[in-house]
């Protein structure tokens, strides 16, 4: 295994910005030194994710979650530690001095370039003698030549090894090509390009990586209209939103996202100058993309699916989930049979993005049109509000919930409170966890009693300024501490802090002990490094360290006199022995008081 240079690691460091980084996966805001957002690892409604830019860490006080920049690109996107530092390296312009060679880089990383290089092949495919059918397709279909730059777009010639020989070229096995679902694998042992003939739709994740391609067929006529890429380990269709990365910055912008069903559907609304719009990727809206716009604070979700029943079936399903997240949902019919981008060419762009700023809350326009096949008998309205009421029931908020089923109500002419029960019966009979995190374990509490309070009271200033411990203190750290996993961490500091492991500003530097630090470690670690309590005091931490050493001392000194006491009533014991270890134990104490004040020069 080829080993990533000290030098590399420091270069990282010093240049890193992990507020930066975790901001392209999770909305931050800042408080006090600190930034905040929905932490990305566990389920959770009131952000206690913790980033902390003058440490260069995260910590999650809800599944305490922690770590640097690499160590979060570990548990995030699932790289190997030096994949991490190879992908921040990439992204800082730091060079990485190829030691083991290139065939020693990990599966993942070999993934993305076998798939940017096919994204290379297919752009310059359609750019060549061979593409000019696909880009009279793409020109005919309204997409001019910024529209393909911008979304990448590309054609794959109708051949068998397109592919395959662009990836021999570049010197990555096929079984890598395979893996990224580019090639498929021949029967004989043979490999053949996935997609052939096709217009290319790079699928791209938040970080701009390609993951995945989308193929449209030119003709409607023979074979599937859109072929796409299989699922691999780096892309997973249900949380992948295509277009999102181009969409993140605008999404933040209009507090909004704009969500369709279709490639060329979110081509068209960015063409129409709806740049917050994405679309998934051939399948049905899931969990998984409701919560990875919950956990960007996204403002406003505006569906935007065909007008046909399928379409306007989908969009109730979809609209039931994104309610579940406690997310704000409008929808926009689209006139029968059209989607965005058929809208677009009939209409135009202004008209398409009237349609969205008028756009009516969703829940509203599922319940005027469950009401267009009639409410005024007693079934027909019993119908209406059993349709409505596993809809409502969704409803995240206590206060929306309570005012749509009231409205419901109102709109159908019904009685309330049998409304009311109708809705919670439809909640009795979901699965509502009474509070996701607990339920799912995920919030364990560590025990917090009064001695692990104070060793961690230690183990954070140490890691704060190191500097402050001497021999003498560490001494009697050892003896008096009660042992703990923040007694460990006292340690592991010393021994850091020994070994020059500290930053500019003396603290003790992370990333330098990354290889001495396990996953509980690093969790211990990081929550210190975000907790920023100790600048708020006003007495020195020197001395706060040492009043702590000596009440463990007092503890201690008190238990041994306890039990000398009782050794003094036993006849079986030497009176003597008993006397001589109490003159040690008055020693002792005068010796620790002495550490408290004498100890400050
Ligand atoms: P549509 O059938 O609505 O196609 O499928 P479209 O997006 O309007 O495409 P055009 O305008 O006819 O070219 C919507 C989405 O469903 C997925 C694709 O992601 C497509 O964009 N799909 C559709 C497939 O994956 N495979 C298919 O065979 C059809
Ligand atoms: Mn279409």
């Amino acid at each position: 295994m080829g080993r990533i240079p000290e030098t590399t690691i420091q270069e990282i460091r010093d240049r890193a910005d992990i507020v930066g980084l975790i901001g392209r996966y999770v909305e931050l805001k800042q408080a006090g030194r600190n930034w905040k957002g929905l932490c990305p690892f566990h389920d959770e409604k009131t952000p206690s994710f913790n980033v902390n830019p003058d440490r260069q860490i995260f910590h999650c006080f809800g599944c305490e979650k922690g770590g640097n920049v690499i160590t979060f690109l570990v548990e995030h996107d699932n790289l190997t530690f030096p994949e991490a530092v190879r992908t921040l390296a990439d992204d800082l312009g730091i060079e990485v001095p190829e030691t083991g060679g290139r065939s020693e880089r990990g599966e993942g990383e070999r993934v993305f370039d076998a798939l940017e290089i096919a994204q290379r092949c297919f752009r310059e495919a359609l750019h060549s003698s061979q593409g000019t059918a696909a880009l009279d397709y793409l020109t005919q279909r309204g997409l001019d030549a910024d529209v393909i730059e911008h979304f990448g777009l590309g054609f794959v010639p109708d051949r068998w090894d397109t592919v395959s020989r662009a990836l021999e070229r570049a010197s990555v096995p096929i079984r890598v090509g395979i893996a990224a679902g580019l090639l498929g694998e021949g029967k004989s042992g043979g490999s053949y390009d996935y997609l052939r003939g096709r217009v290319t739709f790079p699928i791209r994740d938040v970080r701009g990586r390609v993951i995945a391609f989308g193929g449209r067929a030119l003709g409607d006529e023979e074979g599937p209209k859109y072929l796409n890429t299989p699922e691999s380990s780096v892309y997973h269709k249900r949380r992948t939103f295509y277009g999102f990365p181009h969409a993140l910055e605008p999404i933040r912008k209009q507090r909004r996202v704009v969500i369709c069903e279709g490639y060329f559907d979110a081509i068209a609304l960015h063409r129409a100058g709806v740049a917050e719009a994405v679309a998934t990727c051939g399948t049905a809206l899931t969990p998984d993309h409701a919560d990875e716009l919950r956990r960007r604070r996204v403002g406003e979700v505006i569906l935007l699916f065909d007008g046909d029943s399928a379409g306007q079936h989908a969009m109730q399903r979809a609209l039931e989930i994104l309610l579940r997240v406690d997310l704000r949902v409008r929808a926009v019919v689209l006139p029968a049979g059209q989607d965005p981008d058929d809208y677009l060419a009939s209409h135009g762009a202004e008209p398409l993005r009237a349609l969205i700023d008028a756009a009516p809350d969703a829940v509203e326009l599922v319940l005027r049109h469950a009401m267009m096949g009639g409410c005024s008998t007693p079934n027909q309205k019993a119908d209406v509000v059993r349709h409505m009421a596993p809809l409502i029931a969704a409803i995240a908020g206590p206060i929306e919930r309570a005012e749509y089923t009231r409205r419901l109500a109102v709109a159908t002419g019904t009685d309330p409170t049998a409304v009311e029960a109708v809705v919670r019966a439809s909640i009795r009979g979901q699965s509502v966890p009474a509070d996701h995190d607990v339920a799912n374990g995920l919030i364990r509490p560590r025990s917090a009693g009064a001695d692990d309070r104070h060793v961690r009271q230690i183990a954070l200033i140490l890691s704060h300024e190191p500097s402050v411990v001497t021999d003498e203190l560490c001494a009697r750290m050892h003896e008096v501490l009660p042992e703990c996993a923040w007694k460990d961490m006292v340690f592991l500091l010393v021994d850091a802090a020994a070994d020059g492991c500290v930053d500019a500003e003396g603290a003790i530097d992370h990333l330098a002990i990354q290889d001495r630090l396990d996953a509980d470690s690093m969790k211990l670690l990081s929550e210190l490094m975000v907790d920023d309590s100790m600048l708020d005091s006003e007495m020195p931490a020197g001395d706060v360290l040492v009043q702590l050493v000596v009440r463990y001392e007092a503890k201690r000194l008190a238990e041994r006199q306890k039990e000398l006491t009782r050794r003094t009533t036993d006849p079986e014991e030497d009176a003597r022995r008993i006397l001589e270890e109490k003159q040690a134990l008055l020693d002792r104490k005068r010796a620790a008081a002495g550490i408290g004040t004498g100890m400050a020069p």
